[in-house]
């Protein structure tokens, strides 16, 4: 909301967080919505009109007619999927190719970069990421090894660029002894994507933006994953490939350090994990299994069972820290409504000694949990601050002093309305 400024809505923990609730309420409120991490990766679950849609590449101003959207250069993309998405919104009647520009910087990711990215899991046996599968990781290693192609490229002789990469993927597949795999009708549907994708305004969007900003128009760059999935500060190698994080929003869209005005740190009142990696509030009780049955934690693009938790206060101020968050959104305060007592992690223990700030290494980590009052009182009809319960009020009290963030929107609710903001 500041002008001429990009305020950025970033997952702080490990992604799903509910961002997509939320930005029906902060999409009214910019010019342009741009992605600058990620790709497909992600999963927005988005009600919109009535209807349910799960945008993956797209940004989430999509809906709203009077909106830009830009897919910047810090993103990766794969035609086929990204056809599938934007043909669905389509059939639902959103006009896209007029409101929707892509960065010619982004990256392609190919149908071998998705078997790489396979290859890759079943050759770390035990220690797998968990991905998503979709090609991620082998795509932004191109990038860095600077061998990958971007999406300017199929504006030029594209077929030769595309075999020698695809060659040079099938190298490695054969090295790597992976070789039962087919990618005939996949190959088809992703060129298939290519073509549909030339019908979009793929374009130096950096350019774009500035040009937006020096106008006085807001930008809001829409973060994916989360902040501990961060190729840099996640919990490595159990991360992402993109950086999620704030910085990545200048280096994933073009614009300057000074260009970013609020930083929106979404968190859940628990915490959630997918995939592998160390996860120290990791409930394996009765308590885990219900936070997850009415949190409803299963992977909006792979399905899988999320891992569940307490909130964990040491990862979250190092969030704070290293986005540099001004103001919080707590989303799904409602999951915790029947519990009669809360715990919040405050710090780690691990070798004997009381961690409070975020280690090198999370594995073996104890957490030490402070017990609060449950409210036990449904707060799914609560439109007003004022009539929280007094233990839920504390519950937010406490959060706010030991992050030192305001908590500015409240999610009580799946609901539109379900969404409570203070002293904004
Ligand atoms: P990748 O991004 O597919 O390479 O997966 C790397 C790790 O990030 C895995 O643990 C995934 O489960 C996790 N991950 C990737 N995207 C998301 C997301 O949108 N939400 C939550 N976790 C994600």
């Amino acid at each position: 909301m500041t002008k001429g400024k990009v305020d950025a809505l970033l997952g702080i923990v490990f992604g799903d967080e509910g961002k997509g609730k939320v930005v029906d309420f902060f999409t009214p409120h910019y010019d342009v919505v741009a992605r600058f991490a990620g790709g497909p990766n992600a999963g927005h679950t988005i009600i919109f009109d009535g209807r349910k849609f799960v945008l993956r590449s797209i940004p989430s101003g999509i809906f709203d007619a009077g909106k830009l959207n830009i897919i910047g250069n810090g993103c990766v993309l794969a035609p086929d999927l990204f056809m599938a998405e934007a043909r669905e919104l389509e059939a639902a009647g959103y006009t896209l190719t007029d409101r929707l520009h892509i960065s010619r910087r982004a990256h392609l990711i190919l149908p071998t970069h998705r078997v790489l990215d396979r290859a890759y899991e079943a050759a770390k046996g035990k220690n797998k990421v968990g991905t998503t599968g979709k090609g991620i990781g082998p795509t932004y290693s191109d990038k860095a090894a600077r061998t990958g192609l971007r999406v300017g490229d199929i504006l030029g002789n594209f077929n030769e660029k595309y075999a020698a990469l695809k060659a040079r993927h099938e190298q490695i597949l054969r090295d790597l002894h992976f070789t039962d795999y087919d990618i005939t009708e996949e190959e088809a549907r992703w060129m298939e994507g290519v073509d549909y994708l030339r019908k979009f305004h793929l374009t130096d969007t950096e350019h774009e933006i500035n040009r937006y900003l020096a106008e006085g128009k807001n930008v809001l760059a829409e973060g994916a994953q989360g902040s501990l999935l961060d190729i840099d500060h996640g919990t490595y190698p159990f991360v992402s490939s993109s950086s999620t994080t704030s910085g990545g929003v200048c280096t994933g869209l073009g614009v300057a350090p000074g260009s970013i005005g609020r930083v929106w740190g979404v968190f859940k009142a628990y915490s959630t994990r997918v995939g592998a990696g160390p996860f120290p509030v990791e409930l394996f009780d009765e308590t885990g299994d219900t936070i997850r049955r009415i949190g409803n934690e299963f992977g909006a693009v792979t399905g899988r069972n999320r891992r569940c938790g307490w909130i964990d206060l040491v990862a979250l101020r190092y969030a704070i820290m290293v986005n540099g968050v001004t103001d919080l959104v707590m989303m799904k305060s409602d999951v915790l409504d029947g519990f009669e007592t809360i715990k919040v992690c405050t710090a780690y223990r691990k070798d004997g000694v009381t961690l409070t700030d975020m280690p090198y290494d999370t594995e073996g980590c104890e957490p030490v949990y402070e017990e609060l009052p449950g409210w036990q009182t449904p707060l799914g009809a609560l439109r007003r601050e004022e009539d929280f319960p007094p233990a839920f009020k504390a519950y937010i009290d406490y959060l706010e002093r030991a992050l030192a963030t305001p908590i500015r929107i409240i999610s009580v609710g799946p609901d539109r309305e379900a969404t409570i903001v203070r002293n904004l």
